[in-house]
């Protein structure tokens, strides 16, 4: 079979199809019955996460009850974190929180490299998707970027504009830049991984990239994406990569002039004629319906889909949100979306 007319990985080749291919961020999760159904028969997320069953279960969920055109792997960022060493837990309603690394001794402590062994059963679930997914449908494996997985092991939780993580690399930049390095290998690593477990393509979140100013950001969030990109192609030449810099704003050329980088995902405040005009010709653009929109429904959510289609037109676009469902979302809506994106 020819995996490359598969029209999400024909998106992300530069190719330009009649209605583009659509996923959703966080596509899987509370918001699906079914989730709630299975994620309750574990004692924790990240059991869950581990535990291919599971994982493999909650992946296909969303591409059975609305046929996407990708699946994205079940899994979380911060499962990079725990095979370091860290301890890692997800309180329920509250979100993650980490043993937090304070100084040089709680760095110390991490490990060189991920435990493998314990990341084992994500590959299990790549490669048990991948046998089980329709044809036409491609599978996105997935990592956070270095200062979105930094700024929780410092904050050691979701802090408001990662004020922790930004102080830390102020105060002590030689310490987070080794931070920084440790998890660019990291991640590096976990991609190829991924992407020889059966993954088509992978996305880099930097769902925090929005908070830093010019010279940070190029600093904490340009050039590790940029260096875990050049590590995965090294060996992945044809790897397509999306890089997701959340909040990059007037920034987000510097993500697209990024070598290797084959789309980027766009949030909900780019206008889609600017970025259109603004980035660089062969990468494909992704997104960025409102969230709110989604769970809105009605005239306001065709109009806003009408605009995300029109604005990206020019392009090789791939549909979907600007950041990830959320669990208040009506399913009803998202049979709505998928319909109109399709044109019917
Ligand atoms: O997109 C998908 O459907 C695949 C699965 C996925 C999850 N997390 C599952 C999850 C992906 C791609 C992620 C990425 C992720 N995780 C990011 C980057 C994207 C973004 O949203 O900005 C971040 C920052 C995290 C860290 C994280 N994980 C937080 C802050 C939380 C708590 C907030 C929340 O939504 O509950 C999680 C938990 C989490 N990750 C859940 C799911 C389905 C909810 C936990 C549960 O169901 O019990």
């Amino acid at each position: 079979m020819n995996t490359s007319r598969k029209p999400f990985l024909a998106a992300l080749a530069g190719e330009r199809p009649a209605r583009p291919p659509i996923w959703l961020m966080r596509q899987a999760g509370r918001y699906l019955p079914e989730y709630r159904e299975i994620r309750c028969r574990a004692a924790t997320f990240l059991d869950f996460c581990y535990t291919p069953a599971f994982a493999v279960e909650a992946t296909l969920q969303p591409i059975r009850r609305f046929g996407f055109d990708a699946a994205i792997l079940f899994s979380d960022i911060l499962v990079i974190p725990d095979a370091l060493g860290q301890t890692v837990a997800f309180e329920s309603g509250e979100g993650p929180r980490l043993d937090p690394i304070a100084d040089a001794s709680s760095l110390a402590r991490l490990a060189e490299e991920p435990d493998w062994t314990r990341l084992a059963p994500v590959f299990e679930t790549l490669d048990r998707v991948k046998s089980a997914l329709p044809g036409d449908v491609a599978l996105i494996g997935f990592c956070g970027a270095p200062w979105t997985v930094a700024s929780y092991m410092i904050a050691g939780r979701g802090a408001p504009e990662q004020a922790p993580a930004r102080l830390f690399a102020y105060r002590q930049p030689k310490l987070f830049a080794s931070l920084i390095e440790r998890l660019v290998e990291a991640s590096a690593a976990y991609l190829l991984r991924q992407l020889a477990a059966g993954a088509e393509a992978v996305q880099i979140f930097d769902s925090w990239a929005g908070v830093l100013p010019p010279g940070e950001f190029e600093r904490w969030c340009v050039a590790p994406v940029a260096a875990v990109v050049a590590k995965v192609r090294a060996k992945a030449p044809d790897a397509p990569i999306i890089a997701f810099p959340r909040g990059a704003a007037t920034q987000l050329e510097k993500f697209a002039h990024t070598p290797g980088v084959a789309a980027i995902g766009l949030d909900t405040a780019v206008e889609p004629r600017a970025a259109v005009e603004a980035l660089p010709g062969p990468v494909a653009l992704q997104g960025n319906l409102d969230p709110l929109a989604l769970v809105a429904g009605g005239a306001g959510l065709d109009e806003a889909i009408d605009r995300v289609l029109e604005g990206f037109r020019p392009r090789a676009h791939i549909f979907n949100l600007g950041h990830g469902v959320r669990p208040e979302t009506p399913i009803e809506h998202v049979e709505r979306l998928v319909a109109r994106v399709r044109g019917r």
